[in-house]
């Protein structure tokens, strides 16, 4: 019904991630493949192009009000995919998380002040909170049985009086665990206990594979309800990132009063009308979509995995529950960092993102995106086996 396998040719439609390329990896080969990026290359959900296309052809594009029937598709989407129940009333539409965090930032910090992030973690976290005069209080994650975990004992002694706030990434990219509603209850526990703000960005929570389920933080601790402010959007779920449309959702009626103090500061209180068509449509008719795609991309993940261990011996992908982004550790290859590099981005003509970007712990890593068309992941995964072909030879 959903042609996963149909390849869209997108360069030269201002794609970030086909376009960009060159000019941010430096690979000008004309075949290069872009892994980086967190956008698939899949059509969006027929019904979703139906809305924009009546959209279209009614030709007139005016402003754009009354959110309602926006956030009630949200609420219905969020109670059927998690059983979770929101108020409609709870959201503020933002254009898109990033700038949702950036708002939130200013709505309810001051310059200088110290944003917890739990590294490797995704790197616009620390851009946006750097962009905004705030500073990183990296905690760094620890790998426990191949999956990373979180250290709030070490967390807890470095936290100063300028420590103010969590950007809490769940499920987290680049890593794709699926947090526990222990974990995530443990974290807000220590919120709580520290007077700190905890925001939890939710965005990939749509995108978990067979056999893990994601927990809404406000699931799993309703308690610290009111110092928590929970991210969504339908734009990763359903591959309109440039539709630039997120959700802020915060059941504290004072700290969404800040919060949309700052979006009226900014002019942002009037919203893209594409946006919000396509991310309505999405949640009121991209069900059948997604359900097709999860197992289309568990499979590319399993492809992924298993053919870059078996091409770069001692190269090991992190195991993924959640998300599109497959975290490779390419220190048991024995090749130093910047050599894994070349190899990936001269010989298989690859831009992966590098994982120094993603802050301490992502020194040795790659994160390849395999969201697109099995042909290009095969050509991708070919290109792979070839660049480290030699150290097989020497095994
Ligand atoms: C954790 C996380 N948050 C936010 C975003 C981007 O959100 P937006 O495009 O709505 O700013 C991404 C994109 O990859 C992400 O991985």
């Amino acid at each position: 019904m959903f042609d996963f396998d149909r390849v869209i040719e997108r360069r030269g439609t201002h794609s970030t991630k086909w376009d960009m390329t060159a000019k941010l990896s430096g690979i000008t080969a004309p075949d290069a493949l872009p892994m980086w990026v967190a956008d698939m290359d899949f059509a969006a959900p027929p019904g979703v192009t139906a809305a924009l296309k009546a959209e279209v052809e009614r030709a007139t594009h005016g402003y754009y009000a009354d959110t309602g029937t926006w956030a009630a598709a949200l609420t219905a989407w969020l109670k059927k995919r998690h059983d979770l129940t929101i108020d409609p009333a709870w959201v503020s539409p933002t254009p898109g998380i990033v700038s949702g965090l950036g708002l939130i930032l200013q709505a309810t910090t001051e310059p200088g002040d110290e944003v917890v992030v739990f590294p490797p973690a995704y790197h616009a976290f620390r851009k946006i909170i750097l962009a905004n005069d705030r500073r990183i209080l990296d905690a760094e994650l620890v790998q426990t049985a191949g999956r990373y975990a979180m250290d709030l004992d070490a967390l807890a002694k470095k936290l100063t009086p300028k420590t103010r706030i969590v950007f809490f990434c769940s499920p987290h990219n680049p890593g794709g665990n699926v947090w526990s509603a222990a974990e995530i209850r443990a974290l807000a526990t220590f919120c709580a206990e520290h007077d700190l703000i905890l925001v939890s960005d939710e965005i990939h929570c749509d995108l978990v594979f067979s056999g893990a389920r994601h927990t809404p933080t406000l699931t799993a601790a309703p308690q610290i309800k009111d110092r928590l402010i929970s991210c969504f959007a339908a734009t990763k779920t359903f591959n309109l990132a440039g539709a630039h449309v997120g959700a802020c959702v915060t059941s504290n009626p004072a700290l969404k009063k800040k919060l949309d103090a700052r979006i009226q500061a900014s002019g942002l209180g009037s919203y893209n009308l594409f946006g919000m068509v396509a991310t309505e449509a999405a949640w009121r008719t991209g069900e059948p979509w997604l359900d097709a795609l999860l197992p289309y991309l568990e499979k590319n993940r399993d492809i992924l995995a298993n053919r870059l261990q078996s091409a770069a011996p001692g190269a090991r992908a992190m195991k993924l529950d959640a998300t599109y982004l497959a975290w490779v550790d390419f220190s048991g290859t024995g090749l130093p960092a910047k050599e894994v590099a070349a190899r990936v981005a001269d010989k298989a003509r690859i831009f992966a993102s590098p994982g120094p970007q993603f802050g301490p712990g992502g020194e040795n890593w790659l994160r390849f995106n395999f969201a697109t068309p099995r042909p290009i992941l095969e050509d991708a995964l070919s290109r792979i086996d070839a660049a480290f072909a030699d150290l097989r030879a020497g095994k």
